[in-house]
């Protein structure tokens, strides 16, 4: 078959990486791609939100199956658009309708969904501008830290942890008088929960469900987990912690929950749900909900998945998911993100990339996030810009390989957290 991945970063390299496995692949496109993705595939000079050029495209080259990485699109309603057209109702869509989406694109309807269907998450309280007095009110009950989410989607960046009473009522009344535009209308207040994080993913047909293996990422710029939030520096699985008996409730009390109140509401989702999980005091709890795979998560776990993904995304499209297996490495696997100095704060684009010979005669496996060839010569085009990826009996062992990869690859500026995996 024909298939189009849509992305540009190192979640899209790993999924074209392990999507270019599949003996079912007859040719796989990315759009738009990074220098990484062209070499597992064909990059597509189109954006992932642009529909219209998407469409005539799939058309065009007869595709049968569009697997959808970043969020954006999905929030868009990619799903609806495709499947809500005679033309190009016969493609498969690996992503959610626009009405699942909002697991991610809303942290109110995300919340209010928890709530009806008992699903274990911080207690809450949505605020507008008109309901001011009542978030203050709300605020004040609750015990610092104080976590204020903007409802809509801000890359990554809507969450703030303050922690004073003054400030969280400051902040919340700047995010509500547009401080991520409309996204910050309204504001979600959330109870601080105290815990160590998880990544879980689950594959859905919207009747049955896989969970692929469990990472923990890493966010913060600075070892120790200090500094600002990034898009992710790093990433490991398995997570010692989620062993049998918390992943058994995470699949009782999260899981199921969550696959089922889809369905009872009528809400099609056929993709992947993120469940971005804490322990608090042994119990898991929902932070929050992604519709698609994590980044870097999709760097460490996409080694693990065995099975041909691209029969899994076949099973989803034809609601028969639990007629396939899905099978995974038992060993552990690492990602080590290099990213550009001044990350996530203002950084220099479009330095030559050395190395990859070095790196290629290793065993550890290079994505790229934010690549461009110009000229020929792979150069940086993100703040994140390349991970390494690799495989230990341990953890210590990912990791040493990964870490050893990344003295060999060698741009301006380049940093990277040294102590990923370093409380697990
Ligand atoms: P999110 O964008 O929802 O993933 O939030 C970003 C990060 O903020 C999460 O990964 C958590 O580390 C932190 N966070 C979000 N909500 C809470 C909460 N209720 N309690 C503690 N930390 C939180
Ligand atoms: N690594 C977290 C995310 O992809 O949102």
């Amino acid at each position: 078959m024909k298939l189009l991945l849509l992305g540009s970063g190192g979640r899209e390299h790993a999924l074209a990486w392990k999507i270019a496995q599949s003996p079912k692949v007859e040719k796989l496109y990315i759009a738009p791609g990074n220098a990484g993705t062209s070499s597992v595939g064909e990059n597509v000079n189109i954006k992932a939100t642009d529909f219209n050029a998407l469409k005539a495209f799939v058309l065009k080259e007869n595709i049968s199956m569009i697997v959808v990485g970043p969020e954006d699109p999905l929030v868009e309603g990619i799903y609806d658009y495709f499947q809500g057209n005679p033309e190009t109702q016969h493609i498969a869509i690996i992503g959610p309708t626009r009405e699942g989406a909002r697991l991610e694109g809303s942290k109110e309807f995300a919340k209010e969904f928890m709530q009806r269907h008992n699903i274990p998450t911080a207690r809450y309280k949505s605020i507008t501008a008109d309901t001011l007095e009542e978030g203050f009110a709300f605020l004040e009950t609750l015990e610092a830290p104080y976590v204020l989410k903007a409802d809509g989607l801000c890359a990554g960046k809507g969450v703030l942890i303050l922690p004073t009473l003054d400030e969280a009522k400051k902040e919340l009344k700047e995010m509500l008088s547009g401080m991520f535009g409309n996204a910050s209308a309204t504001v979600v207040i959330e109870e601080f929960l105290s815990g160590i994080e998880c990544s879980v993913f689950v594959l859905t047909d919207s009747e049955h469900y896989k969970v692929l293996p469990v990472a923990k990422d890493y966010k913060r710029i600075g070892e120790g987990d200090k500094g600002l939030n990034t898009g992710g520096m790093g990433s490991v699985t398995p997570v010692p912690f989620a062993n049998d008996e918390f992943m058994e409730k995470v699949r009782t009390r999260i899981i199921e929950p969550t696959v089922n109140g889809l369905k009872e509401e009528g809400i099609l989702y056929k993709g992947f749900i993120f469940l971005g999980l804490i322990k608090v005091k042994g119990e898991p709890m929902v932070i929050e909900y992604n519709v698609r795979m994590g980044d870097p998560e999709t760097e460490s776990v996409m080694l693990r998945v065995k099975s041909d993904l691209v029969e899994l995304f076949e099973g989803v499209a034809e609601k028969n998911l639990d007629t396939k297996t899905l099978e995974i490495d038992p060993r552990t696997a690492a990602c080590v993100m290099l990213v550009s100095g001044g990350y996530p704060e203002t950084y220099e684009k479009g330095f030559p990339i050395t190395g990859f010979d070095q790196a290629a005669a290793t065993d550890s496996i290079l994505f790229h996030a934010g690549t461009t060839l110009k000229d020929g010569q792979v150069v940086t085009s993100g703040g994140r810009v390349i991970a390494i990826s690799s495989y230990g009996n341990t953890k210590e062992e990912a990791l040493a390989k990964s870490y050893k990869v990344a003295e060999m690859i060698q741009f301006e500026k380049k940093n990277l957290r040294r102590d990923i995996g370093f409380d697990l």
